[in-house]
């Protein structure tokens, strides 16, 4: 296992070109289960979970062939419609093969899902609405299965009871070959999911967003290959773009995403951040002058995405006043905070009034979430100092990194593999821009 050890102070400046998205690349692959011909996709970004991925694939029978960020993959005459356990525990997308599978080969066995600690993470709005399109799945607290099959998918109107991203694009996967029309009502708005749809579309599938919120599927007898390049991952974007703002340094972002990003831009504008949009594709994060404290309050796109909420917290730590954050989406995404107390940071729990819970928070809330904390509120300035920090989960981990190099003096991240998952060389690029971030064994610590 590696860590990280940092030496912080110094500012980033230069140029990056962010990579592919990694919420699409997982599900673009997972699309290669809808057809015997060879899909192409380009863009493909070197991290971990599509490693896992594409490992997975691999053992129950698919032919893979990666080459740089292009990856080439092909029905080798799939052996196994069962997801291995050990994989569904370390990578949360791999349920989501449970649509495709049913829609190919009627049947499906996975393990109930893994992934980032970011909160309790069911599947229940997928498992209702493949039911409603006719397959019958039952979970076996046994051995921590969902096992699946059908007769036949068939199309169904669906609307979920709240937003699921990954929820919408399993449904999608399935009812891409189900026979008739499927209707998805309040479906899921994010912009990766109509990349997904795009590629499938080119895969000759029938897929239209109507609605922000609503998507018709006409379902086809067969779907072929397709050579498809995915989008750029805008949370990265999110995550460099946070970097040159709290080492007050000058990125300057290829592949940008200003149109995916308007309500992160809104956020920066209240906090007075400077921001020049070269073109639509390139953006420049400027970190001088003093930032003002925010009100910052995460939903599903298209408002404040909870990816962005812990560098957010990170950034107001370095914002002249009191800055709360409410995350309404997870329940669990708030254990960094923690590790920034441990640097330094002045930040405190609070509970905010929330009329009717059940309804406001995107989760499945419970009695029990009463006691948990959802919102924080985060004094500063503060100086950072060095700590020893571990990281949880992605997005807090990329944050902490970044939190490490504000820092004064030298601190040590363990948890490495969790930036690993989602963010491809992530020090080396760093360390281009300015940083001194050294990749160690664990046992060097
Ligand atoms: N939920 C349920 N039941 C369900 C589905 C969701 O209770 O059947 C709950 C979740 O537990 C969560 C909330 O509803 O509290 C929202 O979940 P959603 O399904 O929208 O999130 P997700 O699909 O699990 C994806 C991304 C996340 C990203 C969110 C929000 C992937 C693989 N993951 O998660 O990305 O934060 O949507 O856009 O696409 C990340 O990249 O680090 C990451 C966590």
């Amino acid at each position: 296992m590696a860590a990280f050890v940092v030496k912080g102070g110094s500012s980033l400046r230069g140029e990056v070109t962010i990579g592919g998205a990694k919420n699409v690349a997982l599900k673009a692959i997972l699309a290669s289960l809808l057809t015997d011909d060879e899909l192409v996709l380009h863009n493909i970004p070197d991290i971990r979970d599509v490693t896992y991925l594409l490992e997975m694939l691999q053992k129950m029978g698919m032919s893979i062939r990666r080459n740089g960020h292009s990856v080439r993959i092909r029905d080798g005459r799939l052996k196994e419609l069962a997801v291995p356990f050990d994989v569904g525990a370390r990578l949360r997308t791999s349920s989501m093969v449970i649509g495709p599978m049913l829609a190919r080969w009627a049947q499906a066995k996975i393990p109930n899902p893994g992934g980032c600690r970011i909160g309790a993470r069911p599947i229940d709005r997928h498992i209702a609405g493949l039911r409603k399109m006719g397959a019958s799945i039952s979970y076996s607290s046994r051995d921590g299965y969902y096992y699946a099959q059908t007769d036949g998918l068939h199309g169904a109107v669906i609307t979920f009871p709240k937003n699921t991203h990954t929820g919408t694009e399993t449904l999608i996967l399935a009812a891409v070959l189900a026979k008739g029309r499927t209707v998805l009502k309040n479906a899921a708005s994010e912009v990766e999911i109509d990349d997904l749809m795009a590629l499938l579309n080119s895969m000759g599938a029938q897929v239209k967003r109507v609605a922000p919120r609503e998507i018709v599927i006409d379902g086809a007898a067969k779907l072929h290959g397709a050579d498809y390049t995915i989008m750029p991952d805008r949370n990265e974007e999110v995550t460099f773009a946070i970097a040159a703002f709290v080492t007050r340094g000058d990125l300057t972002i290829h592949n940008s995403q200003p149109h995916n990003l308007t309500a992160f831009f809104e956020s920066l504008a209240a906090a007075g951040a400077h921001i020049e949009v070269k073109d639509k594709s390139t953006t420049r994060y400027i970190g001088d002058g003093t930032l003002r404290s925010t009100d910052v309050v995460t939903e599903p796109h298209p408002g404040f995405m909870t990816d962005w909420q812990s560098p957010w917290t990170l950034l107001m730590t370095q914002a002249k006043g009191a800055s709360t954050l409410h995350e309404t989406v997870f329940e669990s995404r708030l254990s960094y905070v923690g590790e920034l107390q441990k640097m330094g940071a002045k930040i405190e729990f609070f509970d905010p009034k929330v009329l009717n819970p059940r309804k406001f928070y995107n989760f499945n809330w419970r009695r029990a979430d009463k006691d948990t904390h959802q919102a924080i509120r985060i004094i500063g300035p503060t100086k950072l100092h060095n700590a020893v920090v571990v990281m949880n989960d992605l997005r807090a981990g990329a944050t902490l990194l970044l939190a490490t190099l504000v820092a004064s003096g030298t601190s040590y991240l363990h948890g490495v593999e969790q930036i690993d998952r989602g963010y491809e060389k992530i020090e080396e690029r760093l360390n281009s821009l300015g940083a001194h971030i050294e990749r160690v064994e664990e046992n060097h610590v």
